[in-house]
C-alpha cells in the first residue's frame, strides 16, 4: 500500500474509533457528593446546605430518630479509599462513572474565589477514573450548595441562577476537555417539591398548597439556570454533550375503581412529569398543574421568554432517575389532594413498589411523546426493608435488589430495542452511603460498607451486574 492510501486507512480507522466511543453504551454505577465523599471540612470547603441541615438542625432526627450527618460518609474523597473503589468498578466490567462535584468545595463562600486545592482534588478524580478506562459522567449540582446561599435565600432568590452559572463556568472551563458528560441538575423535583417542602425550613404556618405552589418558582429557576449553563456549554465547543436529570415516574391510580384517585392521576403527573418535560421539550407547562399551582402563588408568571429560552436549549441528553411508578391516591389535606411517595401496594417494603415493566413503558413514551431524545438511565436501584443487606459469611445475599437490577436492565433493553434512544444505564448505587434523611438507615449499594471500618463487600447484587455486563460484550 502507498502512503497515501496507508494516510486514508489510518484516518477512516480513528474516525471509526472516535465514532465508536461516541455511540458506546454507558454502562456504569452512580453516587453523589454529599453521600460519598465525608471530609467535611477537608482542603478550604465551606460550609454547604446540607452540612448545615444534618449537623445544625438534625434533619435526620424527623425520620430516623437520631443524629446522623456526611461528615465521615463513605470516605470517598480520601484518594487511597477512591481507587480501592475504582479498582472494584473495573472488576465490575462497568465503562462509566457518574459523580457530582460539591460546589462549597470548588467556591467555598458560594460567589468568590474558586479553591484551588478542591479544584485539583477533582482534577485527580477525573484523571483517576478516565485512566481507569471509565468515562466520567460528572454532575455539577446533585441537592448540595453553599450554605451561605442557601441563607440568602437559595433558588428563592432570583440571583441564584448567575451564582450557579458563574459556578459551572469555572467547572466547563477547568475540566470541559476531559469530560465529555455533563449533568447540570439530578432532580428539581425532589429537591423543591418533596424534600424543601417536607423540610418546611423557614417554618412557614402557609397552608400546604401554598407552600407546595411556592416550589414552582424555584423549579422554574433552576430550568432556566440549566438553560443557561446548556447554552454555555455549547457556545464553549467542547465537543462533548450536557444533560439534566429528572426523577420520573409514570403515574397509576392506587385503585383503579376509585374516581377520585382517577381524577388526581392525571394531575399528579402532570406534577410529577410533565411539568419538566414539557417545559424542556414543549417550551410550556401543562395547563392543569400550572393552573393549580397559580391558583395558590398567583405571584408565578413565567414569561414567555423565560419558556423559549429554556425549550431553545434544550438538553443534549435526557437523564432519568427511575425507580418506580408512582401509585396515585386521592387525599384532601395532601397539597394538591393528591399523595404517591407512601402508596406501595407491595407485601416486600421497600423505597417502592418493583415494576421493571414500567420502565419500559416509560422509555416508549418519552420515545413517542417527546421527539425519542438521547436518554441515559442515570439512577436505578432499591433498598429493600428486610435486612437482606447484612453480612453472613462473608457474603452479603441482596437476593431481592439482585433480581430488581436484572429485571429493570431488561426492560430498559427491551424498550432500546423497540426503538427508544437509550444510550447508558447506571445503577444507584455503587456503594451504600448516606441516603440524605434517611442517613445511613437504607442502603443502595451493590457493594456493601462497613461504616466503622470503611470496609467493603460486593454483594450479589454486584455479581449478578457484573455477569449482565458480561453477556452484554
Ligand atoms: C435519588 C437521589 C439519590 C439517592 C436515590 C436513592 O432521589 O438522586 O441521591 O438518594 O434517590
Amino acid at each position: 500500500m502507498d502512503k497515501l492510501s496507508n494516510i486514508i486507512l489510518l484516518t477512516l480507522l480513528l474516525a471509526f474509533t472516535a465514532n465508536a466511543q461516541k455511540n458506546k453504551f454507558l454502562w456504569g454505577v452512580a453516587s453523589a457528593a454529599y453521600q460519598v465523599e465525608g471530609a467535611y471540612q477537608a482542603d478550604g470547603k465551606g460550609e454547604s446546605k446540607w452540612d448545615f441541615l444534618t449537623n445544625k438542625v438534625g434533619v435526620t432526627q424527623f425520620l430516623i430518630g437520631e443524629k446522623q450527618t456526611g461528615n465521615v460518609a463513605i470516605n470517598m474523597y480520601d484518594r487511597t479509599q477512591y481507587l480501592k473503589d475504582i479498582q472494584l468498578m473495573k472488576e465490575l466490567g462497568v465503562n462509566a462513572y457518574r459523580f457530582s462535584l460539591a460546589w462549597s468545595r470548588i467556591i467555598p463562600d458560594g460567589t468568590g474565589e474558586p479553591n484551588e486545592k478542591a479544584l485539583a482534588h477533582y482534577d485527580q478524580l477525573i484523571d483517576d477514573v478516565i485512566a481507569a478506562g471509565l468515562e466520567p459522567v460528572v454532575t455539577l449540582y446533585h441537592f448540595d450548595y453553599p450554605v451561605v446561599l442557601m441563607q440568602k435565600g437559595g433558588w428563592g432568590n432570583p440571583e441564584m441562577i448567575k451564582w450557579y452559572t458563574n459556578y459551572a463556568s469555572v467547572i466547563l472551563k477547568r475540566y470541559g476537555k476531559k469530560v465529555k458528560k455533563f449533568i447540570t441538575f439530578n432532580e428539581p423535583y425532589i429537591e423543591f417539591f418533596l424534600v424543601e417542602y417536607m423540610l418546611n425550613l423557614d417554618q412557614s404556618k402557609e397552608s400546604a398548597n401554598v407552600r407546595y405552589a411556592k416550589g414552582m418558582q424555584k423549579a422554574h429557576r433552576q430550568l432556566l439556570a440549566n438553560a443557561a449553563v446548556i447554552k454555555m456549554y455549547h457556545d464553549m465547543k467542547l465537543g462533548g454533550s450536557v444533560g439534566i436529570t429528572l426523577n420520573l415516574s409514570p403515574c397509576v391510580p392506587m385503585d383503579e375503581y376509585n374516581t377520585n384517585d382517577i381524577k388526581v392521576t392525571s394531575l399528579q403527573d402532570e406534577l410529577l412529569n410533565t411539568i419538566f418535560l414539557d417545559a424542556l421539550y414543549k417550551g410550556h407547562y401543562p395547563s392543569r398543574a400550572i393552573d393549580s399551582l397559580k391558583k395558590y402563588d398567583p405571584s408565578f408568571q413565567p414569561t414567555k421568554e423565560e419558556m423559549k429560552q429554556i425549550a431553545d436549549n434544550k438538553p443534549d441528553f435526557l437523564g432519568i432517575n427511575f425507580y418506580a411508578p408512582a401509585f396515585v391516591k386521592y387525599d384532601a389535606k395532601a397539597p394538591m389532594s393528591t399523595t404517591w411517595l407512601e402508596n406501595n401496594p407491595d407485601s416486600i417494603k421497600s423505597n417502592g413498589p418493583v415494576r421493571p415493566e414500567y420502565l419500559h413503558k416509560l422509555l416508549i413514551h418519552l420515545k413517542n411523546e417527546y421527539g425519542n431524545p438521547p436518554m441515559v438511565i442515570t439512577e436505578n436501584g432499591a433498598s429493600f426493608n428486610n435486612n437482606e443487606d447484612s453480612i453472613v459469611n462473608g457474603q452479603v445475599n441482596d437476593v431481592l435488589r439482585a433480581d430488581y437490577i436484572k429485571r429493570h436492565i431488561s426492560s430498559a433493553l427491551q424498550a432500546r430495542k423497540e426503538g427508544a434512544n437509550l444510550q447508558g444505564y447506571f445503577v444507584w448505587s455503587g456503594w451504600d452511603n448516606f441516603e440524605w434523611v434517611f442517613g445511613y438507615t437504607k442502603r443502595f449499594g451493590i457493594i456493601y460498607v462497613d461504616y466503622t471500618t470503611q470496609r467493603r463487600t460486593p454483594k450479589q447484587s454486584y455479581y449478578v451486574y457484573r455477569e449482565i455486563l458480561r453477556d452484554q460484550k
